[in-house]
């Protein structure tokens, strides 16, 4: 069967078709609104639903003749149902209902979450529950230990600000632009390691839980204090990220000791960090563990992750009743089963 993804719950209008069978995405699309919100330095909620509204059908068209299919060919239909901006997630919804209804076929409203812990799957074959998740992304930050499909139990979350809210503001702070987390990325590149050194937040204490506001102070205070050349952003930039990195690596190892579960799935915006990548990698090589990624362009939204969730809801036996369009900007992963 060929299930539809529709991912409209930021700033990407993602679609893809996913084939079922021969789990493959056999056609995608995907419009990325980063120029449209650069100029106020974060995301405009009504600019991005008013954007997904007239990119939606284009794609789906350019997307179905990309794949030489027709409308009649879709098996069903499914669609970020939250959590996210309101307006941006009824616009998904109710496209995605509409073709249900019009379609006579299933609608299947998809956590985001889901979605994301997913994705790694859609390259991967090998992947088998149980395994542990890290879920770095621009509204969250959660170590999950994932038993069985749908079933997930937060063993740790941030307190304060997602990794990737992190890397935003910080970028933020200090003169780069909008999205923070990839130009941040770029910039740590040529940054001096050791210059300056930020806390590894929580790390002390027992627990999973996380807290990244503080790093953002600590890293105005000593920008506020610098002679703020581009070298000394470039080594600010370099020591914040090793912190973040450290931090995540140190309750990771954590969960794998505490679980003995030997596969950690990482996923969301901040999986696409390269030094997050590498540094974990060496840490799961060390503690036997395998760490799965999803590919590079399944890190941020996409429709494809939603398709897969969306399938493998499908298979479980979910899909919506009756045509309301039920969306939330508040989601809770935990209470989805
Ligand atoms: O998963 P995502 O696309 O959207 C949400 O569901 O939030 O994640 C977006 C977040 C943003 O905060 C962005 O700055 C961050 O992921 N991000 C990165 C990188 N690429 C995206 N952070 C660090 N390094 C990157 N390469
Ligand atoms: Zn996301």
């Amino acid at each position: 069967m060929f299930v539809v993804g529709i991912e409209t719950s930021c700033d990407e209008t993602g679609l893809a078709i996913y084939d079922d069978q021969h789990n493959i995405i056999v056609s995608e699309a995907l419009n990325s609104q980063i120029d449209l919100h650069a100029e106020y330095g974060g995301v405009v909620p009504e600019l991005a639903s008013r954007d997904h509204v007239s990119k939606l059908i284009p794609l789906m068209n350019k997307m179905l003749e990309q794949a030489n299919l027709s409308y009649q060919d879709i098996g069903a239909v499914a669609y970020t149902a939250g959590p996210g901006l309101i307006g941006a997630l009824m616009v998904g919804a109710a496209y995605a209902k509409a073709l249900a209804f019009a379609l006579k076929i299933p609608s299947i409203g998809v956590h985001h979450l889901e979605g994301h812990l997913l994705a790694p799957m859609l390259a991967d074959c090998s992947i088998t529950y149980p395994f542990l998740t890290l879920l770095v992304s621009g509204g969250h930050t959660q170590l999950i230990k994932v038993t069985s499909f749908g079933h997930y139990e937060i063993m740790g979350e941030t307190l304060d600000d997602a990794v990737g809210e992190a890397f935003d503001k910080t970028a933020k702070l200090i003169g780069l632009g909008y999205p923070g987390g990839p130009a941040l990325e770029a910039i740590a590149k040529k940054g001096i390691p050791g210059r300056f050194n930020f806390p590894r937040p929580m790390t002390q204490k027992p627990g999973l839980n996380f807290s990244f506001s503080g790093l953002k102070t600590a890293v105005l205070t000593q920008w506020q204090q610098s002679d703020q050349s581009e070298q000394t952003k470039a080594d600010i930039c370099h020591a914040f990220e090793q912190a973040v990195v450290d931090t995540l690596c140190i309750k990771c190892s954590r969960a794998i000791k505490h679980t003995g579960i030997n596969l950690l799935v990482v996923a969301g915006g901040v999986s696409a960090n390269q030094h997050l990548r590498s540094t974990l990698k060496e840490m799961g090589q060390a503690q036997h563990c395998k760490i799965a990624f999803p590919p590079l362009k399944y890190c941020t939204d996409n429709g494809a992750m939603i398709a897969l969730a969306g399938a493998l809801r499908l298979q479980h036996g979910f899909q919506d009743e009756g045509n309301a369009i039920n969306v939330k900007a508040r989601w809770p992963l935990k209470d989805w089963n």
